[in-house]
């Protein structure tokens, strides 16, 4: 499903390159849970904005799902992000002003071809009952703790059901049983809904719920 070929990618600084992916190559199965793994400043983040269309390499090819985003223009790899793509991050990237609900439903206005309001809200209920949060719909982030507005953003990248979830250290700042809730919510869209989640952790633990790891090094794979 996921497919890198030599992909190099370097930011610079001042007139210094520094070089952060180095000619990788790696597969990810459709429909697996895999755990990306590595030391900070290694790639991890910038591999999986590459994988999730947010940025492009300088050289070699991305394919998901057989289409190479890497060659998309950027008004097209937005379109194919919304259909395609759940982000989950650290540290939940909600809408203050807005709700619980309205927070989920705004991938929906993303959406091309989705006009009907009422649509909308039902499917923004129902990820947010996936979740266990339709109690708390109306509540805004700051009325919620930290576990809940991870589980309002995991809602939030479920509601148009993409095909495929990139998190980026989604446990990283909650609490032991916070993230045990969040992870098994992460197994549960991967075993029962065959959603391909590819999740970036620093946590052992967390990495293990995954059904595969991949270790980066300095930009390039490293040992198991
Ligand atoms: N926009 C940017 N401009 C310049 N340098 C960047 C930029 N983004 C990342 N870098 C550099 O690229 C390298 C890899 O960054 P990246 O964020 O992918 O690492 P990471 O493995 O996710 O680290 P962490 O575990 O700390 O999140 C780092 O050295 C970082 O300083
Ligand atoms: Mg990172």
């Amino acid at each position: 499903m996921i497919q890198l070929m030599n992909v190099s990618k370097s930011y610079y600084r001042a007139d210094q390159e520094v070089k952060v992916l180095i000619d990788l190559s790696l597969e990810i199965e459709a429909k697996s849970f895999t755990a990306l793994m590595g030391p900070s400043g290694s790639g991890k983040s910038t591999l999986l904005n590459l994988i999730a269309g947010i940025d492009f390499p300088d050289s070699g090819a991305v394919f998901v799902n057989r289409v190479e985003i890497s060659a998309l223009r950027e008004s097209k790899l937005a379109e194919w992000r919304a259909n395609n793509i759940g982000f989950i991050f650290q540290f939940y990237n909600l809408i203050p002003v807005l709700s619980a609900l309205e927070n989920v439903e705004l991938p929906l206005q993303l959406v091309k071809g989705f006009p009907d309001n009422k649509e909308k809200k039902n499917l923004a209920v129902s990820a947010l009952e996936r979740v266990g949060l339709i109690d708390r719909a109306n509540h805004k982030p700051s009325e919620l703790s930290g576990g809940q507005q991870q589980r309002v953003a995991i809602a939030r990248a479920i509601v148009t059901n993409a095909p495929l979830i990139v998190a980026d250290e989604p446990t990283g700042d909650l609490d032991r049983e916070s993230a045990t809730d969040i992870l098994n919510l992460m197994s549960s869209l991967n075993g029962d809904h065959g959603q391909t989640i590819v999740m970036v952790t620093h946590d052992p633990k967390a990495a293990k719920r995954a059904r595969s790891i991949i270790n980066l090094e300095k930009g390039k794979l490293g040992d198991e």
